[in-house]
């Protein structure tokens, strides 16, 4: 049994570097081979055991619940064509997780739209995943992250190495060597964090990913913190408030697996290539079709 029930799927940014795809539609819902890049998000929770999944959404994002409900209209049709195989994947993702839906009502900030979330999660720890982050299936990091919460306490992020010079795209952590060996040379406790530090400022080449598991603790600090860079409220400033605290550790998860972006075209645009070569159905064609393609340039 997982020591965390609960995840939360902040969905409200403006999407500024994926105008104008994502004026109408959700950046969350832009599909990933086959399926919207929300529904990789959801799967990742509820194979780590969580299965109550807090959306933050804003204006226009009705569309991304709605993915996760029923669709009895669109399952008759399949099923009177006997699409047993498109049926089934239809209805995967009605029974996925307990979706719900809180509005931020501004988009002030990715610390706001986890504050938003406080009523919902209650005294408890719970997961924060970005969805502009692709965690592969193949190699989980909730898991381990929730080990470490439960038993570090505090507060749990997910870093990755990155070369020294694309530093400067991510929040960077300074580490240190975490006090319970039990967990491995993998989780490191956190002493500060620097928001895209110059590769020569930086103090690790250790980058913030978009996962996370927090103590409720989180919310108190957040309902002080004041807005931050772009005049937003930083989740990364409240968790560098309770990082030099000492009463709430945060300790990092060093994930070594893959891990693709969605929040840029160029970058999306490799998720879609690198996720369609492994795609069980089309990948085999996929590729064939690339290595003509490539052949031609
Ligand atoms: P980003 O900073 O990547 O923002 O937020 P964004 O709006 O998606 O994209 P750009 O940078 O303008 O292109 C990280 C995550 O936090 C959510 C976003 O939806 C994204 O999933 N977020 C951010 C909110 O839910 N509310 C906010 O106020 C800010």
């Amino acid at each position: 049994m997982s020591t965390v029930t609960k995840t939360v799927i902040p969905v409200a940014g403006l999407s500024t570097r994926f105008q104008p795809a994502t004026k109408a539609i959700p950046k969350a819902m832009l599909p990933v081979v086959d399926a919207p890049s929300i529904e990789y998000v959801v799967s990742e929770a509820a194979a780590a055991g969580i299965s109550d999944a807090l959306l933050i959404t804003g204006r226009g994002q009705e569309a991304i619940a709605d993915h996760f409900d029923a669709a009895p209209e669109l399952e008759r049709a399949l099923e009177a064509k006997g699409d047993q195989a498109r049926l089934a994947k239809v209805q995967a993702t009605n029974d996925l997780a307990r979706v719900h839906v809180v509005r931020q009502g501004e988009a002030l900030g990715l610390g706001h739209a986890v504050l938003t979330a406080a009523d919902h999660v209650g005294e408890v720890p719970f997961a924060v995943q970005l969805g502009d982050d692709l965690i592969d299936p193949r190699d989980e990091i909730l898991p381990a992250m929730i080990a470490a919460q439960a038993e570090l306490g505090g507060s749990v992020i997910a870093l990755m190495e990155v070369p020294t010079e694309q530093i400067s795209s991510y929040g960077c952590a300074a580490v240190e060597p975490a006090q319970a060996d039990a967990l491995g040379a993998d989780v490191v406790r956190v002493t500060h964090m620097v928001e895209k530090p110059a590769p020569q400022d930086a103090p690790s080449n250790l980058a913030m990913i978009g996962r996370y598991v927090l103590g409720p603790g989180i919310f108190d600090v957040l309902r002080s913190t004041p807005p931050g860079r772009g005049n937003e409220i930083q989740l990364t400033d409240a968790l560098q408030t309770l990082a030099q605290g000492g009463q709430h550790p945060v300790h990092g998860v060093v994930f070594r697996g893959r891990r693709y972006d969605t929040g840029n075209p160029l970058d999306y645009l490799k998720t879609v290539v690198s996720l369609g070569a492994d795609h069980p159905d089309l990948g085999e064609d996929f590729m064939t079709w690339l290595r003509s393609f490539l052949a031609g340039r």
